[in-house]
């Protein structure tokens, strides 16, 4: 099938190249001039694992295109995705400017029957908008489908994601829509669940705001472990072989970050609240969740006592591993408390360069987990990145001025770090 994705964001860019590896033709559309040169060399504008080679393979094999003429991707393209942006607004509910943008572009290029799915996250009975939003810029009177087919691909896990789905989510009231999209997923192996547009909108939001909702759960737990001097990640690995329960997500650590769950939680918690039916556990999750930080540094100053011009070493800026993103990371909220405690910070991150108003603010950035480690009173894990488990720990343990370890992500090996002399503390006891 021909397929158009409106947006190249890392859900955009992602999914058309794996709707190109099996075996689609597709074309990415932006307005951004620069993204699309980028992306037509071959150059992705982000940190992605593996999926840079594989959008490669496709422009070469001439099934995957990028444009930013609107009129040629509106008129050459049938099936219509679009992908673009749903950033939060200061009261929680979603910005729905791009998705109208993109709406209308449709509408004023459109001039035959289009399917027009959307794939970014979107509030509840915005799919049954969309037709009118198309409508309002159109003179063409041709059908048009409207559907929502939401993504849960994780960033950091983009393409393999994208390819080995748990399951894929089609909600639309037109047939057509229902059925062309359930063909267009036929190569991937997995349970297709077809059902009205409001439903696939709730099922993205509900998705993320359970998982959101765990990450917390075992939070709390961890600091009542904290407490009763019980190890966290045996209670997460009793727990998680549990098949109703199961493994994911119940990782104790500094919480959650990044462009999703903070902000569809937030979105999910303003539609309950305005439609009379406030969600309350989902409101303690996100308070669980802003409180984590500020949970740590206080366990940090138990320990090394007050921060003021103590040498801090951060490491991880992103707000996971495998990525470059740093939205909503909880380093920046764990770098902003460690400053407000007048303590010295010096930073590593494998990909993240530090911004001109960290710098600004007297954090410095080192090029190696060892130089930022030098001379310091402690560190502060704040992202799992493979590498911190992997470091010469012995070397880092002879360059600090004292040997403490404050591991936010409970991912280094306690005992080894003990036994070189390090005092070391994670999340949920040790
Ligand atoms: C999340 C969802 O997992 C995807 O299914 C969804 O498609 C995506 O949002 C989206 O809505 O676009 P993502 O935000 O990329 O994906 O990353 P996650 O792997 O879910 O991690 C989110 C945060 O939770 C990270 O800060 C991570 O460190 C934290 N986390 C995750 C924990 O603290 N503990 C865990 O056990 C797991």
């Amino acid at each position: 099938m021909k397929i158009l994705f409106i947006g190249m964001g890392y859900v955009g860019t992602t999914m058309s190249t794996a709707l190109a590896m099996a075996g689609h033709l597709v074309t990415g559309f932006d307005v951004d001039e620069e993204k699309i040169s980028s992306l037509k060399e071959g150059k992705l504008y982000f940190h992605e694992p593996e999926l840079q080679e594989m959008m490669v393979e496709r422009i070469r094999n001439k099934q995957l295109f990028f444009t930013t003429d609107p009129q040629k991707a509106i008129e050459g393209h049938d099936i219509i995705f679009i992908t673009v942006g749903t950033p939060s607004l200061s009261s929680g509910k979603a910005d729905l400017r791009y998705i109208k943008k993109a709406a209308e572009m449709i509408g004023r290029y459109k001039a035959s029957e289009k399917i027009v799915v959307i794939k970014s996250t979107v509030p509840i009975g915005t799919t049954r908008n969309l037709e009118q939003w198309v409508q309002s810029s159109s003179v063409d009177s041709s059908l048009l489908h409207t559907a929502m087919n939401p993504e849960f691909l994780r960033e950091g896990n983009a393409l393999h994601d994208a390819l080995n789905p748990d399951r894929i989510v089609i909600g639309s009231e037109s047939s057509k829509a229902l059925h062309t999209l359930t063909k267009l997923y036929q190569a991937f192996h997995c349970p297709i669940v077809t059902t009205s547009s409001q439903a696939a909108e709730m099922i993205k939001y509900a998705s993320n705001a359970f998982l959101a909702t765990k990450i917390s759960f075992i939070n709390e737990i961890a600091r009542l472990c904290d407490q009763k001097k019980i190890e966290i990640q045996d209670v997460s690995k009793g727990m998680g072989l549990d098949h109703r329960i199961g493994p994911a997500f119940l990782q104790a650590g500094l919480g959650y970050g990044g462009s999703c769950f903070p902000k569809d939680t937030k979105e999910l918690l303003w539609t309950a609240e305005n439609s009379g039916c406030p969600l309350h556990i989902l409101q303690e999750a996100e308070k669980v969740n802003q409180s984590q930080p500020q949970y740590f540094i206080d366990k940090i100053k138990q320990k090394v006592g007050p921060l003021e011009k103590k040498k801090a070493a951060v490491f991880g800026l992103s707000f996971k591993p495998h990525t470059d993103d740093t939205r909503e990371s909880v380093s920046f909220s764990t770098i902003e408390k460690l400053l407000l405690e007048k303590a010295q910070v010096q930073v590593h991150d494998p990909v993240v360069k530090l911004t001109k108003n960290w710098l600004d603010q007297g954090v410095e950035q080192f090029p190696s987990a060892y130089a930022a480690a030098k001379d310091c009173d402690f560190i502060v894990i704040c992202t799992d990145w493979p590498e911190y488990g992997e470091l010469d720990w012995g070397k880092i343990h002879s360059l600090m001025k004292d040997g403490s370890i404050f591991d936010g992500r409970n991912m280094l090996d306690a005992v080894y770090l003990k036994s070189l002399g390090f005092h070391y503390q994670g999340i949920g006891y040790e």
